[in-house]
């Protein structure tokens, strides 16, 4: 029988000397733990001699306590009865609860979708869905660009049929619309990163699983039908050996089809949103902590920083263990002893780049121009403006290995324009964790029904049927090319000897 504790006792060992945290019920002495945890030290000594559960779970896939903690280290459980009545408060706190779920029919665009998500998510989750680097200047522009180009319609042309399908590495899907990775998809839901590959499923596209996902990939693609394609994000960890041993899992599940490595973000950028949520409580629903929110960065300057942060921003202690010393010669070959999965570099932001990634077909066979949504290097180019680079100085590149776009997709015009300019494929983040947010596995489905249904109805106007008949004369792209790098001719030899 294990030992039941009184909350008194446990609330005594609330220090680096003595940590005791209540997880699902059970008491651990996670002393010895607190040095290692991947997200500093810091965050498990805030919750110290608490109930953590609430911050607990919609970060941490199950199993990780098993993975990290000793039998002995399960001291026994808690009584419930002695746990303080704020210890035990629920996880979703929005103020559309009091409204009743709204009915996913009724939400037009991703604009709504991350409105009524908005309301619906905890504080901190959406601060980290929201936030981006600095000035969130990449993140408005990936959006804004699209609205610079403008389509070029052809009229009497038949088009009562419109067929979205196209292939991603040679797998059939039906729509050119994947999942990019994005982290944390519990935050905003239970259904999380399970709940995405049910919507991709529904849709028949493809879901890349963040290596920062709330859910194991087991549990993932649990239900993945037999044509359903993933792909796995790998983050390189300083400690290799933790790579290679996820590497190695990853090889194993035959619905994850390629390697999605990282390139954009080897540090996080500064992500304020994100940062000062570590100063608010994190079940406060978001308007009311919007306005905390404010007040903290007005006065942050002053004494007047809340005594206890229950935590610290997200982006920060995700990124802790990611290795910043990746190169061409050394990572691909490396990666090559340890996978037989194809490659797909994500995060490309140059034609540069695009050029020297090409060079490494067939071990890499795609490439995802990303700026990470605006959350890495703030002002960096939008993916559209890498794709009007890439015609200019390197077009072989489209020949070579597929080209994938991600950042700013919030229409089906966009979607259509970047496949206009020769993307093969075109990621969504936000959207689907907004989508996850505003009501589920339902309303990640919702998010893919209404960009679907906006790229066919694109395509109709545009006068094709098909998504490979899509190209630059559809669009007038004159207004972009003006703010496109302009420099001298690709030396690709001399790009080569630098590596
Ligand atoms: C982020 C990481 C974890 O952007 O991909 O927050």
């Amino acid at each position: 029988m294990s030992k039941v504790f009184e909350y008194a006792e446990v609330a005594k060992h609330n220090t680096a000397e003595s940590c005791w945290v209540i997880l699902y019920g059970n008491v651990y002495d996670v002393t010895r733990f607190v040095p290692e945890h991947p997200g500093g030290s810091k965050v498990i000594l805030q919750l110290a001699g608490t109930d953590a559960t609430e911050e607990y779970d919609p970060i941490h896939p199950p199993g990780i306590l098993e993975e990290n903690l000793k039998p002995e280290d399960k001291l026994g459980k808690i009584n419930p009865d002695s746990l303080p009545r704020d210890e035990k408060t629920p996880v979703q706190t929005g103020d559309s609860k009091d409204e009743g779920p709204v009915d996913l029919d009724t939400i037009l665009n991703i604009e709504e979708i991350e409105e009524v998500a908005t309301k619906n998510i905890p504080y901190k989750g959406w601060a980290y869905y929201y936030s981006a680097s600095d000035d969130l200047t990449s993140k408005e522009f990936n959006n804004r660009v699209y609205r610079q180009i403008l389509l070029r319609p052809r009229v009497f042309v038949d088009c009562t049929r419109c067929d979205t399908s196209t292939t991603f590495l040679g797998h059939n899907v039906k729509l050119p619309i994947f999942v990019s990775p994005a982290a944390m998809a519990r935050l905003a839901h239970p259904d999380g990163e399970w709940g995405i590959a049910y919507a991709c499923e529904k849709f028949g596209t493809m879901q890349i699983i963040s290596q920062n996902a709330s859910m194991t990939p087991e549990q993932i693609v649990a239900d993945a039908k037999p044509d359903q394609v993933f792909g796995w994000q790998l983050y390189v960890q300083n400690e290799r050996h933790k790579s290679e041993a996820i590497l190695d899992r990853m090889n194993k599940l035959d619905p994850i089809k390629f390697i999605c490595l990282t390139l954009d973000a080897p540090v996080p950028g500064k992500r304020e949103h994100d940062e000062r949520s570590k100063n608010v409580a994190s079940n406060l629903p978001v308007r009311a902590a919007v306005q905390e929110d404010q007040s903290v960065s007005k006065t942050s300057t002053s004494a007047t920083t809340p005594s206890k942060p229950k935590s610290m921003g997200m982006g920060q202690s995700l990124f802790w263990g990611t290795a910043a010393d990746l190169t061409w010669r050394q990572t691909l070959p490396w990666l090559a002893k340890h996978t037989k999965k194809p490659i797909v570099l994500k995060g490309i932001q140059t034609h540069e780049d695009a050029y020297l990634a090409s060079q490494f077909a067939p071990q890499i066979k795609a490439i995802i121009l990303s700026n990470h949504g605006g959350r890495a290097l703030d002002t960096a180019p939008p993916a559209v403006h890498t794709l009007l680079e890439i015609r200019k100085y390197c077009p072989e590149v489209f020949d070579r290995i597929e080209v994938w776009v991600d950042g700013g997709i919030k229409r089906g015009t966009d979607v259509v324009k970047a496949l206009c300019l020769g993307a093969k494929g075109v990621g969504v983040g936000r959207a689907a964790l907004f989508g996850l947010g505003a009501g589920g596995k339902e309303g990640v489905a919702r998010v893919l029904e209404i960009l679907k249904a906006e790229t066919e109805t694109c395509m109709r106007l545009l006068g094709v049927e098909k998504i490979e008949q899509l190209g630059m004369q559809h669009v007038n792209t004159r207004a972009v090319e003006r703010d496109i790098w302009d420099g001298p001719v690709l030396q690709t030899d001399i790009l080569k000897s630098k590596l």
